[in-house]
């Protein structure tokens, strides 16, 4: 049994903020959650036309902002402006895209730990994971707990790990590859991240077997939760921080 790497984290993290209940990847997201207990957030961060890292999960603005097209057409800007509250509800009329800067500036002030999911718009993987590394490894310089990388885009993970070595990495995924050791040590991640449905106790036991942290999304069930627990998983990100408590 190999040993497991450091892993600083609280075992409970908030999905985009506050999983459904605000807007997602927003501060008043990140707010919520914290009010809710939560100590750490995963987010999802891609690079303006310009190259600034802000965060937004799909590659097109028209879900979650007032704006319209792909997300990296706009300088940051155009994209200051935009509206990404009111799809969610009026009471979140007027709430902005944050840049990765500010959500530093709040997780630090706070002591939120984050998880940043590196999610490149197409065709802009390697730019995205190095950009996003530099940005963290300065915007938390000197910091206690460094931010967790992750990515379900291996592009984005090597760069970024090539850009900056010393930050912890995680590789996500919606399957298991049958070459998982070999995909998880060139990329020189500490853990995998994955969909829950994944993981089973003996899952769990391998990854720690061949010194591996692991990570569980997107688990709002609170029975499941808890057998994931008993299992030893690492991490569980989760939307329902209002129903399960923060550990
Ligand atoms: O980081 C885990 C989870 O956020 C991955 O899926 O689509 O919600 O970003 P998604
Ligand atoms: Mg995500």
């Amino acid at each position: 049994m190999s040993a497991l790497p450091a892993w600083p984290y609280p075992r409970l993290v908030a999905h985009r903020g506050a999983g459904k209940l605000a807007p997602e990847n927003t501060l008043a997201a990140f707010r919520l959650g914290y009010a809710h207990g939560y100590r750490m957030a995963e987010f999802d961060v891609k690079l303006s036309a310009d190259g600034v890292a802000f965060l937004l999960h799909d590659g097109t603005l028209d879900r979650t902002t007032s704006g319209r097209g792909r997300a990296d057409a706009l300088s940051w800007r155009e994209l200051s402006q935009l509206d990404a509250g009111a799809w969610h509800s009026p009471a979140y009329a007027g709430e902005t895209l944050p840049t990765l800067a500010a959500v530093a500036r709040w997780a630090l002030a706070s002591g939120v730990a984050v998880n940043i999911e590196i999610k490149p718009t197409p065709g802009r993987e390697r730019e995205t994971g190095a950009a996003v590394a530099l940005d963290a490894q300065s915007l938390w310089a000197g910091a206690d707990v460094m931010p967790l990388l992750s990515s379900f885009s291996e592009v984005a993970l090597a760069a970024a790990r090539e850009a900056v070595p010393v930050l912890p990495c995680a590789l996500l995924g919606d399957q298991i590859p049958d070459d998982w050791r070999a995909r998880v040590a060139r990329l020189g991640c500490i853990a995998v991240d994955l969909d829950h449905a994944l993981l089973t106790a003996a899952r769990i036991d391998e990854f720690h077997a061949a010194g591996l942290r692991v990570a569980a999304w997107t688990v709002n069930e609170p029975a499941r939760v808890a057998e994931l627990l008993v299992w030893g998983v690492d991490s569980i990100i989760t939307d329902a921080v209002d129903v399960i408590p923060p550990r």
